[in-house]
C-alpha cells in the first residue's frame, strides 16, 4: 500500500518534471498560436470577409519567423498551399482579414494559423 503510493507520488513528480523541463525548450523558438477564431460552430459564407483570430498573449521571447500565413485545410487536408488565403503577416498581430473562397459548400473547414509551425481551428462551416 505504502510502496504503491510512494510509486504515484514519484511518477507524479516525475511527469511534472517532464513538462516543466519540456516547457522553456518548445517556449524558446517555436511559436504556436492557438486558433480562437472560427471556432466550433462557426458559419461562412464563400466570398464574405472575416478576421481570423489567434491568441498571443504568451508568444516566446524570440520567434524565429514571425511571418505569418493562413492556410485553408478541409477533411485535415490543406488545401491551396500555393495559394494561401494570406501571408506575410506579423504572426504577432492576433488577427488577419481574410476572403473566404468560393470553394464547396462542406462543415470539415478548419484554418491553420502557420507562424514557426501550424495550429488548426476546430472544424466549421462554409456554404455557398
Ligand atoms: C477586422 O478587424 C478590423 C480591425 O478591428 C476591422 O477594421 C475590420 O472591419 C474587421 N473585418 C471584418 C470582416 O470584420
Amino acid at each position: 500500500m505504502t510502496t504503491s503510493y510512494t510509486n504515484t507520488l514519484a511518477l507524479l513528480f516525475l511527469a511534472l518534471l517532464a513538462v516543466v523541463s519540456a516547457g522553456p525548450v518548445l517556449k524558446r523558438d517555436v511559436f504556436v498560436p492557438p486558433v480562437t477564431y472560427p471556432r466550433e460552430g462557426t458559419v461562412w459564407k464563400a466570398g464574405s470577409k472575416h478576421n481570423v483570430t489567434w491568441d498571443v498573449s504568451n508568444p516566446p521571447k524570440q520567434i524565429t519567423n514571425n511571418k505569418g500565413m493562413i492556410i485553408l485545410s478541409k477533411g485535415g487536408i490543406l488545401q491551396d498551399l500555393d495559394d494561401p488565403l494570406a501571408e506575410n503577416f506579423n504572426i504577432l498581430d492576433g488577427r488577419h482579414e481574410i476572403t473566404v473562397p468560393d470553394v464547396a459548400a462542406g462543415d470539415d473547414y478548419a484554418i491553420v494559423v502557420f507562424g514557426d509551425s501550424g495550429n488548426a481551428s476546430p472544424d466549421f462551416t462554409i456554404t455557398n
